[in-house]
């Protein structure tokens, strides 16, 4: 039966991870567990950096962005060695069960902690990318869309003033989904995403026909996976010979206060993992699916591949005319 859990934030944060993390450590302890946070992700686990954590130490965090528990991309969990010392940690604590919260790479994490170490360790999606299959939405999505749509918002305004190419860069090195989601709410002219190889002159016809169509300014969303968006601009202001500026949104999509969305998300998928972690499940990661709350093996998420949804794609095009 298990007893102490372990909760842990690897990797690049998400807003929404907050409020996670209380409800790991707030459910646990109403199910009679101890539980204890590891900091700095895999290298604290690495270095012991742990400490017990208890109601009060999730008070007044479920409206923060980042995360309390702090995080590195830790490359020194890749060595073997290091990672038995990390074991060595787990067992000196007596942790019996882990919640590891974070993106792909902390998913990766998990399943091998879960192999090696043979502890059960549940994993709790969160990543302003939403690249993770398995689940519809990961924590911190829904934050990181509001705030670039904010963002693009206020460019607009610009943009139409001076009647100006705007191009926007949203985060996502490898994957497209903040950007389609992104362009399809802020009404972008053109969505650029790695997933779907459009080349330069196909983006300029597309600016030209809409310049023809009397559209004097327009907004192209692009994730960070498509491509240089300084190089983009710079064919567009050569071909066209329109005026065309750029706008990286960077790192203010990583933080702020996790919208209701995010939160909610938060809260039941940071339960559920301590209720199935409970309940003898392990090595899985819970997500959202079609309204429900499912729990998928390790194995079977980082087997599958999640899929843009084109639909929604060609919808934004079609709508942008
Ligand atoms: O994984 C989330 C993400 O925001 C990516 O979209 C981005 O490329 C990356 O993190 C950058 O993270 P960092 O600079 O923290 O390594």
């Amino acid at each position: 039966m298990i007893k102490t859990i372990a909760v842990v934030t690897p990797g690049g944060d998400a807003p929404g991870m907050n409020p996670a993390i209380r409800a790991v450590v707030r459910y646990a302890i109403f199910r009679g567990l101890k539980v204890k946070g590891i900091e700095r992700g895999f290298d604290g686990l690495i270095h012991g950096e742990i400490r017990d954590m208890n109601l009060k130490s999730v008070s007044g965090i479920i409206n923060h962005g980042g995360t309390i528990l702090k995080t590195i991309r830790s490359r020194d969990f890749e060595k073997k060695k290091n990672r038995e010392m990390a074991y060595r940690q787990l067992k000196r604590e007596r942790i019996d069960g882990m919640i590891v919260i974070g993106g792909d790479g902390s998913l990766k994490g998990a399943s091998v902690i879960a192999k090696e170490a043979k502890i059960p360790v549940m994993h709790v999606p969160a990543s302003i990318d939403n690249d993770i299959p398995c689940t519809e939405e990961t924590i911190g999505f829904d934050t990181a869309v509001n705030t670039a749509l904010d963002a693009i918002d206020k460019i607009r305004d610009t943009a139409s003033s001076h009647e100006r190419i705007f191009i926007v860069e949203v985060m996502g090195r490898d994957s497209g989904f903040l950007a389609l989601e992104v362009g399809l709410t802020a009404g972008a002219e053109i969505i650029l995403i790695p997933e779907h190889k459009m080349t330069m002159s196909e983006v300029c016809k597309k600016i030209k026909d809409g310049i023809n169509r009397g559209k004097m300014s327009s907004i192209i969303v692009v994730a960070e996976g498509f491509g240089k968006s300084n190089e983009i601009a710079a064919v567009i202001e050569r071909k066209l010979k329109v005026e065309v500026r750029v706008t990286v949104l960077g790192y203010i999509q990583r933080g702020g206060t996790p919208t209701a969305d995010s939160r909610r998300l938060a809260c039941v998928l940071g339960a559920k993992a301590v209720e199935l972690l409970i309940k003898g499940e392990k090595n899985k990661m819970v997500g959202a699916v079609g309204g429900k709350i499912v729990a998928t093996d390790f194995d079977t998420v980082l087997r599958s591949n999640k899929h843009i949804n084109f639909e929604d794609y060609r919808l934004a095009e079609k709508l942008s005319k």
